[in-house]
């Protein structure tokens, strides 16, 4: 993987405007609902012990580093993006976290902290903007305890979503991104507003057995939401019946394999 390309990836997500346009995307009330029966469940799915400390790798905004300080843990939450962090705390600040949330700049590529250092980790959707997600995945697996788990939410290339857009942008012409075929996915390269950014949506066979190989068990494999095209579409009602139908999926079936949004709950072997 070239260093150059991961430059670019950081000088993009350097700028506030991407930061912006994701808080307006998926910070919104309804996908709130969403991300408070995800939590819901995956805490439900850990044993904390007293005293355990989560990292939140790729924090964004800090609104998942919230939720889990409001479950009792010990919050460390790290992103290289100075704008991202500088988000976070007007976030911690108007929720009262700032006592409870450790902000900390991190490259998830050379982590300054000790090896087994967490008992959790939580990493969503950020490996799929990580040109080398091999390099993030190991940085992650060294920092987390023996007997410690990860979790991870990440974009399924198989999704039902992914496969029709996929076949409808190529009948039609429409494709804009560069994409390129790797064994972890389908790499879109766009360049936005804001710069260079690459969007991973992920082979999860791979990932899963990327983990297995290097002594970690797959707890959980479960849908995170159904679809996103609630960030496609306009018209309110349409809006509300997609959220309507991923909190739903979510709540009843979670099946992950025709899901867009996976999450992976994994454990590393003690
Ligand atoms: C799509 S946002 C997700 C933020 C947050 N996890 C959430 O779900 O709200 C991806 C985040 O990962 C961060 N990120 C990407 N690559 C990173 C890296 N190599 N090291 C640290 N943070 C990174 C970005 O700056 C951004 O804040």
């Amino acid at each position: 993987m070239s260093i150059p390309e991961s430059k670019s990836v950081e000088k993009t997500l350097e700028r506030p405007d991407i930061h912006r346009q994701w808080k307006n995307s998926y910070r919104t009330e309804e996908n709130e609902k969403f991300y408070e029966y995800a939590f819901d469940y995956i805490v439900s799915c850990l044993s904390p012990r007293k005293d355990s400390i989560f990292l939140d790798a790729g924090c964004g905004t800090c609104n998942h580093s919230i939720r889990l300080a409001r479950c009792g843990f010990s919050v460390i939450a790290a992103d290289f993006s100075e704008s991202a962090l500088k988000m976070a705390e007007l976030n911690l600040q108007s929720f009262n976290m700032q006592d409870k949330i450790k902000l900390k700049r991190e490259n998830l590529l050379s982590l300054s902290f000790a090896d087994e250092t967490f008992d959790y980790i939580l990493c969503w959707g950020v490996l799929m903007h990580i040109p080398d997600m091999e390099k993030a995945i190991s940085e992650l697996s060294r920092v987390l305890k023996k007997g410690g788990v990860l979790i991870i939410s990440e974009g399924n290339m198989s999704s039902l979503q992914s496969i029709v857009l996929r076949n409808l942008k190529a009948l039609l012409g429409k494709e804009k991104s560069v994409v390129r075929r790797t064994d972890a996915g389908l790499e879109y390269r766009e360049t936005t507003s804001a710069g260079d950014l690459l969007t991973r949506q992920t082979n999860i066979a791979w990932l899963k057995r990327r983990f297995q190989n290097t002594g970690f068990v797959v707890k959980k494999h479960v849908s995170g939401q159904f679809t996103e095209l609630y960030t496609r579409v306009s018209p309110k009602l349409l809006i509300g019946l997609i959220h309507g139908f991923n909190n739903l999926w979510f709540k009843y079936i979670k099946i992950p394999f025709f899901s867009f949004g996976n999450i992976l709950i994994l454990q590393k072997k003690a």
